[in-house]
């Protein structure tokens, strides 16, 4: 729902973040000192997208010939209409819009500012998470992401009425630096956080997290 068209995506622009990737001067210095990484590019299939039928595009152009600006809740009821099984709604990013999707059939509501690169200066799902739970009552799955880069990220969305925090580019990092290894350790370090979290608060299971275990305001 947060991505009715693409973002202005500046940074992928002056990065050649396109599909395929374009070489930039910078990238190409950044690469330079990385020989693995060339062996690679040199002798492996350009990504393609069975999605593309144009060849090369910017990551946001493809998004905004991808998507539907007119989106509404008539095409949440359609969607519910043709499909019996659970659906969920991502990209919610208030407590009301959460109440309005749940309202139109959903069945969980999955906060979510895209990790900050749709809008700028959205709502902050963590922010927003108390006031979502209150408003959709305690047994509607919650499902947060955007911002979580530490076990403790976490633990804050579970004490605060999230029921999964999802992760998007820290595992990317991860697949980056070390391939499937990398991805195993981000999830090795975001499992001892949580442990060393949890016992620094006292608390012997995530099942006993509640809001007074989290303080967002710096005041
Ligand atoms: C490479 C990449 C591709 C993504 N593609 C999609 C997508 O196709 N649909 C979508 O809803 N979100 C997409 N996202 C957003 C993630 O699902 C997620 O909301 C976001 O990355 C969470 O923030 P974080 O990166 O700070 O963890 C993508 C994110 C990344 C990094």
């Amino acid at each position: 729902m947060d991505t009715a068209t693409g973002g202005l995506r500046h940074r992928d622009t002056r990065d050649g973040m396109t599909i395929p990737p374009t070489l930039t001067l910078k990238t190409v210095l950044d690469a330079s000192y990385r020989p693995r990484w060339w062996f690679d590019f040199l002798t492996t299939e350009p990504l393609t997208f069975a999605t593309l039928t144009d060849g090369t595009a910017a990551t946001a152009s493809v998004i905004a010939s991808m998507f539907d600006p007119t989106l509404s809740l008539d095409d949440l009821d359609w969607i519910r209409a043709q499909w019996p099984g659970s659906l969920v709604v991502k990209g919610i990013q208030t407590a009301e819009d959460a109440r309005m999707v749940l309202d139109h059939g959903a069945d969980a509501v999955y906060l979510s500012n895209h990790g900050g690169r749709q809008l700028d200066r959205p709502p902050v799902p963590l922010r927003e998470l108390p006031a979502v739970r209150a408003a959709v009552g305690p047994d509607v799955p919650i499902i947060l992401d955007s911002g979580i880069t530490s076990g403790a990220d976490i633990i804050a969305a579970l004490a605060l009425g999230a029921d999964f925090a999802m992760i998007g580019r820290s595992y990317l990092y991860g697949l980056m630096a070390g391939g499937e290894r990398g991805v195993d350790r981000v999830l090795e370090i975001l499992t001892r956080e949580m442990d060393v979290t949890l016992q620094l608060l006292g608390v012997s299971s995530v099942r006993d997290l509640g809001p007074q275990h989290v303080r967002l305001d710096r005041a």
